[in-house]
């Protein structure tokens, strides 16, 4: 089968490498590189585990957050590359009694083994994490949110998909997907047409445009993520620290990312003064001791998002041969491995090896 991806963020990459796996010839087609947009300026938190009850997505997430063990040893034997996988676990920390009554009640609701949910008073947050704030007077400790270097995930999935016989093509736009009689037939690409059996759009934030260039409809739209790096060396903290308003992720080579602001700018491609302001204000509250380090960087992403939050996965209806990876929101980095073998599962086999009800695109495209 002759399959062409477009978009060469996370869901790209990795589905274009499960699919190859399985013998099909894949095309995937990048118009800048491999994660330049959200996925290279995320910050690679794997958090599956929502506040409340058992969601379809929280589903996903956990199954996704499952195979990172074995996909960070399989790409690191396959291409060289540590994705720096750091299961040190995340803090939640907490300021009022009712913050701490919450925490306690959600780590009794929570008793596996698995994701290791405790409350901690604070003598033990100033034991674990010393550098925190003298207000900070508890936290929710959760040992199963673990962080990755997504960068170096990325380029980690794109290496191994060439090395598994994926035709990478960079620098190469996509404007429009080419349907003739009701099927796809593949894309147009910088005036060249590049044919498949099967498309897949991954294009993030930018699926929408692509979806309506043969007159479909989808509503993803970019919401703006704004960050910097510290150099964390000597480092402050050894923990992912997760607040209200920043979360600070210390990385195994030797940065500290403070994010993220989430804004609804379309694709305004910015860092501003403010967002910057704010985010720093927030993190030298919780650790006063970052106002030593140097900043050594400043982004800005567009994270995919749909009005109910879903990922969009799955066949594009009407359109034979079509189909959707987008919308993964603030989770693009912990669902790639299981939005990979879920679509090859699904491209290939004709059917879906997990229940995909509430993340099919023709939630949208009935309401046009
Ligand atoms: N997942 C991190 C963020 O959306 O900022």
């Amino acid at each position: 089968m002759k399959i062409v991806v477009v978009g060469g963020g996370i869901i790209g990459c990795a589905t274009a490498y499960e699919l190859a796996r399985t013998g099909c010839a894949v095309t995937l087609l990048e118009r800048a590189t491999p994660g330049a947009e959200a996925s290279g300026a995320a910050a690679g938190m794997l958090v599956p585990l929502g506040e409340t009850a058992r969601s379809s997505f929280e589903t996903l997430a956990i199954a996704s957050w499952r195979l990172f063990p074995q996909v960070a040893k399989d790409l690191r034997e396959r291409t060289g590359i540590d994705v720096e996988h750091v299961t040190r676990g995340t803090i939640y920390p907490l300021f009022t009694a009712e913050e701490i009554r919450r925490a306690e009640a959600r780590a009794a609701r929570h008793p596996g083994e698995e994701f290791g949910i405790a409350a901690w008073d604070a003598r033990e947050v100033r034991d674990r994490e010393p550098a925190l704030a003298t207000n900070v007077r508890g936290a929710l400790f959760v040992r199963g949110d673990h962080w990755v270097n997504n960068q170096r995930l990325v380029a980690a999935y794109a290496r191994a998909a060439v090395a598994a016989g994926v035709l990478l093509r960079s620098g190469l736009s996509v404007s429009r997907v080419v349907v003739e009689a009701g099927r796809a037939r593949g894309v147009v690409a910088d005036g060249e047409r590049v044919d498949g059996d099967v498309v897949l759009l991954a294009a993030g934030a930018w699926t929408g445009q692509l979806v309506g260039s043969f007159g479909g409809r989808l509503p993803v739209e970019p919401k703006r993520g704004q960050m910097f790096a510290l150099t964390h060396v000597p480092p402050v903290l050894h923990h992912v620290v997760h607040a209200e308003d920043v979360y600070l992720v210390p990385r195994p080579s030797g940065e500290l990312l403070v994010g993220a602001t989430v804004e609804r700018v379309g694709f305004e491609g910015a860092v501003t003064a403010g967002a910057i302001a704010g985010l720093l204000r927030a993190a030298l509250e919780l650790v006063p001791a970052l106002g030593d380090l140097a900043i050594t960087r400043t982004w800005y992403g567009f994270r995919p998002w749909v009005p109910d939050g879903f990922p969009v996965l799955g066949p594009w209806p009407g359109v034979d041969g079509l189909w959707v990876a987008t919308a993964h929101f603030r989770n693009g980095i912990l669902l790639a491995p299981i939005t990979a073998r879920l679509m090859t599962a699904w491209i290939t086999g004709g059917k879906p090896n997990m229940d995909v009800r509430d993340f099919l695109p023709d939630r949208f495209a009935t309401a046009h």
